[in-house]
């Protein structure tokens, strides 16, 4: 009998990492190999299930996944909004809870409500230009950053930033405040669209354990 081809999992380095893991244990999918914290590698795999996993980072997940170099991937609602790929987004899977927001000092919410041309710092300069321009038809500047974007209103790069607020500490202690919500956020699974197909049963399968444990 032919042996069946491996599955792979693009799951994204970090925080989601472990939980995803975890998760996945639930349902009897497990990969030892990964659990080494100290291994540098970067793809594992299961040989008796016939699965495969690497780590990426979080706004490469939905390229591997478009492109079908994984078949499955799981990323925060965050990449998946920002980088518009062409995937199947199947399954909410309810944790890494958390929201995308306009922040800044109490004092940039005047220049929101009187729509004044600001500037806004984020990581994420799609979304940011999606909410102010299609949603608030407010005319801004939006200045892509790449991490630490609570600096931008601190030391006067931009008005307010765009990004994401889970506990809320790290606005709080650089004295910043949430403005306005964008959006809720959290970890989902994506699936290329045409391994949804080619392999219907293994994904459904998945799928509906998945479901089930969330349940
Ligand atoms: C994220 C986000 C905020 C922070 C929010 O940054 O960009 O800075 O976490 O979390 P909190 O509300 O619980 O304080 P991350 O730690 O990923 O680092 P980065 O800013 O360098 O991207």
């Amino acid at each position: 009998m032919e042996e069946k081809r491996y599955l792979t999992f693009a799951l994204t380095k970090g925080r989601l990492a472990g939980k995803t893991l975890a998760l996945l244990e639930k349902i009897g999918i497990t990969c030892e190999e990964m659990k080494d914290k100290d291994s540098r590698r970067l793809i594992f795999v299961n040989e008796e299930q016939r699965l495969r996993f690497f780590l990426a980072k979080g706004p490469d997940v939905p390229t591997y996944v478009e492109y079908g170099a994984a078949d499955i991937g799981v990323v925060g609602k965050d990449e998946l909004l920002e980088e518009g790929r062409r995937v199947h987004e199947v399954l909410d899977l309810g944790f890494g809870n958390c929201r995308m927001c306009v922040c800044g000092p109490e004092s940039a919410k005047e220049l929101l409500r009187h729509h004044e041309r600001i500037r806004v710092a984020s990581k994420y300069p799609v979304i940011a230009k999606d909410y102010f321009y299609n949603k608030k038809h407010q005319t801004v500047d939006i200045i892509k950053l790449n991490g630490s974007v609570e600096l931008g209103p601190i030391v006067g790069l931009s008005d307010v930033i765009v990004d994401i607020v889970e506990t809320g500490s790290t606005l709080r202690e650089n004295g910043l405040a949430v403005l306005e919500e964008i959006c809720p956020l959290s970890a989902r699974m994506i699936v290329n669209r045409v391994s949804m197909q080619m392999e219907t049963e293994r994904i459904r399968s998945i799928l509906l354990q998945l479901r089930q444990q969330l349940a």
